[in-house]
């Protein structure tokens, strides 16, 4: 459709939806200005008065006319709440086969994990007609994740995960850029998406890929090195010994803690409870576990919450899209 330059290219397969509403929205206050301002004029030019002693006549009030003129704007702007909310759901909810990455934000550069734990530094490659989430977080301040040929906007917050969705429909590159103001660099905090044909992509995927990339091992296998080396598994064993509960099994469940509240174990659980482990305490065990806030970098976590999950379960359908609707 709107394929001219004032407008980015529209190269993910919600991009025509976010558009498409954006130029009714823009095309119904046009018309609705032009016709104020036509009526305003021509009755200026209608009504003034034209002598000094003239004296103008009240308001007539008119049923008729008030009905009409709401109910005609509820019905418009019901159908574009409606129609609004279904594109925000289309955003929102990430569909079922989606491969995720990683992202991090620092001041000032983004830093990328593929799938198989191969890194990127402000490039992200991406195979074309392939659902692509991503989850993320910054390492300092807030920095914006924007994509506007995707039609892509997320804030990334420290401490807490961010995610976004999307499919790119069309190889090439896309610039990303960082879109909350984060200190003195923000406007050089930019990089690219590396659309790819999902062929070439999977030999990229696999090769040694361009410079900054370091090939680094499974992601899931160097998270269950750190959960030795950090002696985690000291505490969390298998079963019902540990000073701490078991991890198996924990992903997606529901856990019961000390106040009686429960919590989800999702990724952003898990997090807290490696960087602050005295505020959500499981019922029945002992606020006994130090923090690793510090000790643990954003990639660390990323890989340990990769190994928690591969001895976990799945994330229910609805959580997960709940969380990510957050
Ligand atoms: Cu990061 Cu602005």
């Amino acid at each position: 459709m709107f394929d001219f330059p004032l407008i980015p290219e529209q190269a993910s397969s919600y991009a025509g939806d976010v558009d498409n509403i954006y130029f009714f929205l823009v095309a119904m206050t046009a018309v609705m200005a032009f016709i104020i301002t036509v009526l305003v004029i021509y009755f200026a030019a209608r009504y003034h008065r034209k002598n000094v002693d003239e004296i103008g006549s009240g308001p007539h009030g008119s049923v008729k006319l008030e009905i009409i003129w709401t109910i005609i704007p509820v019905f418009v702007v019901m159908g574009i709440f409606f129609w609004g909310t279904s594109v925000f759901y289309t955003i929102q909810k990430p569909p079922e086969d989606t491969i995720e990455m990683w992202v991090v934000g620092k001041q000032w550069m983004w830093k990328f994990q593929q799938p198989n734990g191969k890194r990127e530094i402000n490039e992200l490659h991406v195979p074309r007609g392939q659902a692509v989430k991503l989850t993320m977080t910054s390492q300092d301040v807030i920095h914006s994740f924007f994509v506007p040929a995707f039609r892509v906007k997320q804030d990334i917050l420290p401490g807490r995960y961010t995610t976004v969705w999307f499919e790119a429909t069309k190889a090439g590159e896309y610039h990303l850029f960082c879109a909350e103001y984060c200190g003195t660099n923000h406007s050089k905090m930019m990089g690219k998406i590396i659309v790819q044909e999902p062929v070439e992509y999977a030999e990229w995927l696999v090769s040694g890929g361009t410079a900054q990339v370091a090939a680094s091992s499974d992601p899931t296998e160097a998270g269950l090195e750190m959960f030795n080396a950090l002696a985690c598994n000291t505490c969390h064993k298998e079963g019902s010994s540990g000073l701490g509960p078991t991890l198996n099994d924990l992903y997606g469940s529901e856990e019961e803690l000390a106040d009686g509240t429960m919590v989800l174990a999702d990724d952003t659980y898990i997090r807290e409870s490696i960087l602050n482990p005295a505020g959500q305490i499981v019922k029945g065990f002992q606020p006994v576990m130090p923090t690793y806030q510090g000790q643990v970098t954003e990639e660390g976590l990323t890989q340990l919450i990769m190994y928690i999950r591969s001895i976990g379960g799945e994330l229910p359908a609805d959580a997960a899209a709940e969380s990510e609707a957050e």
